[in-house]
């Protein structure tokens, strides 16, 4: 879909978000309505209600174009995020880049699109655990100033600290109420600077950016166009040393074809070197099975309250047979036993531990992610709220696991971050109804009335859209005609809060 064939509810919106492509390379995201509301939030902040006179202040205001950024990309990072590129960085590609560079080079690492700082500093501390005590330069890029103030404070919440490999961070971590203080001795290793990945202004002297020998630019490929990734990949491949190495993030797009690196297959995905002329790569090592973070000890259950069993998966309609002439069909092959099917019998039965540890063991996708953070659920909401935000990052494009995430933190009360992922699900999915509909529950218990009305309106009309028996995807076998008048029922509810006794 091109800007132009968007369907914008004014073209304003397509003008605002033309200009912000053409400034970031961001590419058009697939649910329009939540684009237009973030730059309709973006703008309220500005106090101004013409889109044309925003899109002026955009182009003059440095902080008004940060904050429009800031809607329409998620910032979201954490400390040792996705600890196997970590784990890479020890094992193999800081041994070889010693062997490279000999015992007293200094490495230079950039991580590019750092947001708030949580990955430049895990960076930093790796380095340090490793003995390159100040034989470091750590680069960190961000197009957010908001992000990079934040990140020079160095002030972080528990969130912060979600994942299992964070734990590193403790020993330069200082607990003041309910913030935690970066240590300066890992501050002063990393040094921020802005920067737009869109532009070509790097590599170059001035930018500082050029020779390094660690790239991080994870999950910010993820929200550019296909010639923007395409001049993003030829300058990082420019920005890095002979025998360098490009970490992505899980799904960010593949960079092949794009620049000339070499891809080293690993347990966990794919990494990136920049060869030295003449150097051939090495033969294929054996993937390193990476392990899943273990998910949080499992507690005895006292008498777990019941979270529903996921839909079982669509069985497949039997083949329509063939004209007599066509010719023969290909055997169908025999379909791969579930290899969930226990963990699901075991929730069946109520076994919760049971079935998140049989889950757990097949957990190399999202849907096995998602069996044992159901399970967990019934025994510990938190814990399984902890692992399904670990599991959603690891994971971004699973729409199934942030839903559960929002039903689980808006379970336990924690609305603003419920909000979040329950934005990202109709980001990732805009035709879930469910998402709309949680979403809906989320902003009511918010008090923001007119969004949850929005919100179940959409609901409402997607669940309208369907034949009334159709099973609504990810919604435990609800009928899309209840669910349609479920919503209805809550919109109708919230439009009468809003209109005065006259009106009525
Ligand atoms: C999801 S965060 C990634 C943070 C970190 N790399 C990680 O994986 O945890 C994406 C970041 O990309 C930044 N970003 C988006 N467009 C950019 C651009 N054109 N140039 C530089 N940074 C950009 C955003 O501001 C945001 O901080």
């Amino acid at each position: 879909m091109s800007l132009e064939q968007a369907p914008w509810s004014h073209p304003g919106y397509g003008l605002v978000f033309a200009y912000v492509q053409q400034r970031a390379g961001l590419q058009l995201p697939t649910c329009i309505p939540a684009a237009e509301e973030g730059i309709a939030r973006a703008m309220a902040r500005t106090g101004l209600e013409d889109l044309r006179l925003y899109q002026s202040l955009l182009a003059s205001d440095p902080s008004v174009f940060d904050a429009l950024l800031n809607e329409l990309t998620i910032g979201e990072t954490y400390f040792f995020r996705t600890h196997e590129h970590f784990d890479f960085l020890r094992h193999q590609a800081l041994p070889e880049l010693r062997r490279m560079r000999g015992p007293e080079h200094a490495m230079r690492v950039w991580s590019a699109g750092c947001s708030s700082g949580e990955e430049p500093y895990s960076l930093a501390v790796l380095l340090m655990e490793e003995g390159y005590g100040h034989r470091m330069e750590v680069h960190a890029t961000d197009i957010s100033r908001a992000a990079l103030a934040h990140a020079q404070q160095a002030h972080y919440s528990a969130w912060s600290l979600r994942s299992t490999g964070a734990e590193r961070m403790r020993p330069f971590l200082r607990q003041e109420d309910k913030r935690y203080v970066l240590a300066p001795e890992v501050r002063q290793r990393v040094r921020f600077q802005y920067l737009n990945l869109a532009l070509d202004t790097w590599p170059s002297p001035e930018s500082g950016i050029g020779g390094m020998d660690i790239i991080f630019c994870r999950n910010v490929l993820i929200y550019f166009t296909r010639d923007t990734i395409a001049a993003v990949a030829r300058r990082l491949y420019e920005s890095l040393a002979d025998g360098g190495f490009l970490i992505t993030g899980p799904s960010d797009p593949s960079l092949s074809g794009f620049a000339p690196l070499e891809p080293l297959l690993t347990g966990w995905g794919v990494a990136w070197q920049r060869l030295a002329p003449g150097v051939r790569p090495a033969p294929a090592a054996p993937p390193s099975f990476a392990s899943l973070p273990p998910l949080p000890p499992l507690p005895v259950a006292p008498a777990p309250v019941r979270f529903p069993t996921p839909p079982p998966l669509p069985v497949l309609p039997p083949p329509v047979l063939s004209p007599p002439t066509a010719p023969p069909p290909a055997p169908v092959p025999p379909r791969p036993p579930d290899r969930l099917e226990p963990a699901r019998q075991a929730m069946e039965r109520g076994d919760w531990q049971d079935a998140a540890q049989l889950a757990r063991a097949q957990a190399d996708g999202p849907e096995s992610a998602e069996v044992a953070i159901r399970a967990l659920a019934n025994v510990n909401p938190e814990a399984a709220a902890a692992a399904c935000a670990e599991a959603a990052s690891r994971f971004p494009l699973a729409a199934g696991l942030r839903y559960l995430e929002a039903v689980l933190l808006l379970g336990l009360g924690r609305l603003a971050e419920a909000e979040r992922a329950a934005r990202q699900v109709v980001y990732l999915e805009p035709r879930l109804a469910v998402a709309h509909l949680t979403l809906g529950h989320v902003l009511r218990r918010r008090n923001d009335t007119a969004g949850a009305a929005r919100a179940f309106r959409s609901a409402e009309e997607l669940c309208a859209a369907l034949p009334p028996d159709t099973a609504v995807p990810l919604s435990e076998g609800e009928r899309a005609g209840s669910l349609a008048r479920v919503a209805h029922d809550e919109r109708l509810r919230l439009e009468l809060m809003m209109t005065t006794p006259e009106e009525r």
